[in-house]
């Protein structure tokens, strides 16, 4: 349980609103463990019909949060992390995910938007990977779904250059749907997700399985989650964080 987390039921929506402004929504354990117990429970109550992400304030997310990964990479067995555990939910899910986005899609942020089915951007909106800078690798399978979506060279740039992603380049290149004032996104992506609520149930799930290559998603997860876990160890990733909380550019010349 964490405030930071809203799960709402409501005729056959589940809502689950990121809701930590104050640090950009960037994501803790809890806020992970929470939206993968919704996820969960989504897969097996057949009264929740469609899941639907969003966020509070000015930001979807900022991503994980970067105190944890810092504490996760100084710590000897950082053992399996709720961030896996959400990924991993996601690259399963086998009901319809919605996201309504505003403003930075950081990291995670960005990447749970290659699993969501109907994805609705604000004209504000930034998708941003900067898994390089950070010293890390992609995760959440979007090192195949990324380029696969938006072709290579567009996907590296944005993995190695950390180049920001704006919304009318992502709607051009295939990674949301539409991109609407900050004011209507989230009607906008209820009123789709009230729809999926009306189509047939078994017709929705077995659309969604023939899209998605739910086997070759989770064997991409655990390749990338094996060298991220070693990444997050390195003296790299230590100068990428401390520089973060130092707020300076970091400097990898010297590590
Ligand atoms: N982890 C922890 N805290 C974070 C965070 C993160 N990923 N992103 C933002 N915050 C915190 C900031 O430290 C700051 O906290 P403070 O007010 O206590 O100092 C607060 O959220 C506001 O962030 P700030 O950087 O001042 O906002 P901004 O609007 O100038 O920039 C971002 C927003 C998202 C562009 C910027 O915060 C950022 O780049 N964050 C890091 C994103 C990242 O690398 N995520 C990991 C991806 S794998």
């Amino acid at each position: 349980m964490t405030e930071n987390l809203k799960t709402e039921v409501a005729d056959g929506i589940m809502t689950l609103t990121l809701s930590r402004p104050e640090k950009k929504n960037a994501l803790t354990g809890a806020m992970y463990d929470a939206m993968s117990d919704g996820l969960e429970r989504a897969e097996t109550d057949p009264a929740i019909k469609v899941v639907l992400f969003q966020g509070d304030g000015d930001s979807f997310t900022a991503g994980n949060d970067l105190a944890d990964f810092s504490a996760q990479s100084s710590s000897k067995d950082p053992g399996e992390s709720p961030a896996f555990r959400f990924i991993s939910n996601l690259g399963r899910a086998t009901k319809p995910l919605v996201a309504a986005v505003q403003g930075n899609a950081v990291g995670v942020g960005t990447t749970m938007l290659l699993h969501c089915d109907l994805v609705y951007l604000a004209d504000n909106a930034r998708l941003i990977t900067p898994f390089v800078n950070l010293a890390l690798v992609p995760e959440a399978a979007s090192s195949w779904l990324l380029p696969a979506r938006i072709g290579h060279v567009r996907a590296y740039a944005m993995f190695a250059l950390g180049e920001p992603m704006d919304a009318a380049t992502a709607l051009s290149c295939g990674l949301a749907n539409a991109v609407v004032p900050v004011a209507d996104v989230r009607s906008k992506a209820l009123a789709a997700a009230v729809t999926l609520t009306k189509r047939p149930t078994g017709s929705l799930s077995h659309t969604k399985a023939l899209m998605r290559e739910h086997q070759k998603i989770a064997a991409k997860i655990s390749a990338e989650s094996a060298l991220f876990k070693e990444r997050l160890q390195t003296a790299e990733a230590r100068e990428a964080f401390s520089a973060f909380a130092e707020r300076r550019a970091p400097d990898f010349s010297k590590v």
